[in-house]
């Protein structure tokens, strides 16, 4: 039997799903140590939410943070996730930037870079893949990831054709990324054997989300249709919105005779570890129960439970919520009109906003959010499907054309870096430092004063000790 290996989420993906990005450093540190044992196929440390709620919220270097796990854990491969030419802000950045960013990623510790598209619009990821290999150490792995969706357009010889299209353009492996966890067990199925049949050896990886209830059986099922890599996380930061429990995969895993490579006395030390810390944030209300559960909505109107929520809390707001149903319904074709993107940030919430503003003005598109105008001006990359001509035609005029949106992003002008260096001054003492800048300006500039305050009270407190 082929082995299975385990792709560990605490670090990122189940912190971010559970608690909003909200666990300091210093929280996990003392277990990186046993982590490095466990015999992870990686770590997922790092990137997505982890690198704005770093500077935003914990008053930490994200650099540094990286940094450090990778002196705490220098056999395991790091993993990142990276949203292609949006590098993990909510933006096209240009080419020299998503570079610099690769580069620096990989210096202070990265070792495999998950890269995706919300669009699935490849030319998104191509710069950043560019990158990886430029700057790869032997240890390097870049990841080509599809966003993962149901629709008339999101069919499995669709699927098989970008994994194709990832494998052209020279990623090492592919990950099906499923959001929003309605992947169930039956299209887990025939999408990896698709996939499998279509090319060949290249690892393949799942990511999943609990929320609806089926990752487990998802999970199983891809297992037997050939899937290489999965995501967990240790059970007590495992389920709800989170991914399924390392132990508990490893523990059925086993009595069907997979090889595995996760050491059992270190996975349980790794969770008993993480239990206190969970409760901490369960007391002060940061894990809110609501993201523990499960919650099979989703299924039945294809649409992530946070949005759902958002939506709620803008109708609540508007005292319209009497409309819900019809803007839950009008959530569909707005998608339709939209050639089926995928539901992901920012889509969702694009997508939601106007299915809301279309219900309660009683006119479909009689007001059009600027997000929405853009995505048909081509800001966003390539719809996956057609888009409604009718309404393409409101917004471009007659017989408008989306542009390319590559040629604004490739410009390498050095501009970003230079705009960032003069707003910084001698606050930035690093590219590192440059580079939070130029992705998140305000909290990166905010974070550097507070350095250097820092810095100058301890100082000053030395000299009067002295
Ligand atoms: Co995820």
């Amino acid at each position: 039997m082929k082995k299975v290996q385990f792709t560990e989420t605490v670090l990122r993906d189940a912190n971010q799903s559970l608690m909003a990005t909200r666990l300091p450093y210093a929280d996990y540190e003392p277990i990186l140590d046993a982590m490095d044992k466990a015999g992870y196929y990686s770590v997922e440390c790092w990137g997505g939410a982890t690198f704005d709620s770093c500077l935003r919220y914990l008053g930490e270097d994200p650099w540094e943070r990286l940094r450090n796990i990778r002196k705490n854990m220098p056999n395991t491969r790091l993993q990142m996730l990276l949203r292609g030419q949006n590098l993990l802000g909510y933006k096209h950045y240009h080419d020299d930037v998503v570079e610099k960013f690769v580069e620096l990623s990989i210096k202070n510790g990265i070792d495999v870079i998950r890269i995706f598209d919300a669009l699935n619009d490849f030319r998104n990821i191509k710069t950043a893949l560019e990158a990886t290999k430029k700057y790869a150490t032997p240890k390097t792995v870049a990841s080509g990831c599809i966003s993962y969706t149901q629709s008339p357009v999101h069919t499995v010889e669709k699927y098989v054709e970008m994994c194709k299209e990832l494998k052209t353009m020279g990623f090492d492996t592919i990950c099906l990324k499923d959001m929003a966890g309605t992947m169930s067990p039956y299209e887990a199925e025939s999408l990896i054997k698709g996939i499998k049949d279509g090319v060949g050896d290249m690892p393949l990886i799942l990511h999943t989300h609990c929320t609806t209830g089926m990752a487990y059986m998802t999970i199983l099922k891809a297992i037997e249709s050939g899937v290489d890599v999965i995501d967990t996380a240790t059970s007590c930061f495992s389920n709800g919105t989170s991914q399924p429990a390392t132990e508990s995969l490893f523990y059925a895993l086993q009595q069907y005779g997979y090889p595995m490579d996760l050491k059992e006395d270190v996975i349980n030390k790794v969770n008993d570890f993480f239990k206190p810390v969970k409760q901490k944030y369960i007391d002060n209300g940061t894990l809110s129960p609501k993201s523990m559960g499960t919650d099979a909505q989703a299924l039945v109107y294809k649409v992530p439970g946070g949005m759902l929520s958002n939506m709620i809390a803008n109708l609540k707001d508007m005292g319209a919520m009497d409309k819900f149903d019809e803007a839950l319904a009008e959530i569909p074709s707005v998608r339709k009109d939209l050639g089926y993107p995928p539901l992901v940030t920012p889509l969702s919430q694009m997508v939601g906003n106007q299915a809301v503003v279309n219900v309660l003005m009683g006119e479909r598109y009689k007001q059009i959010s600027n997000e929405i105008k853009n995505y048909f001006k081509g800001e966003y990359g390539i719809a996956p499907g057609p888009v409604s001509q009718e309404l393409q035609d409101k917004i471009l005029g007659a017989g408008g054309q989306p542009t390319d949106c590559r040629i604004e992003d490739a410009k390498r002008t050095g501009e970003e870096f230079q705009k960032a260096k003069e707003a910084l001054g001698d606050l930035a003492r690093s590219e590192e430092d440059l580079m939070s800048y130029i992705c998140f300006p305000d909290q990166a500039m905010k974070f550097l004063k507070d350095r250097k305050a820092k810095e100058e009270n301890v100082a000053t407190y030395t000299i009067e000790e002295a």
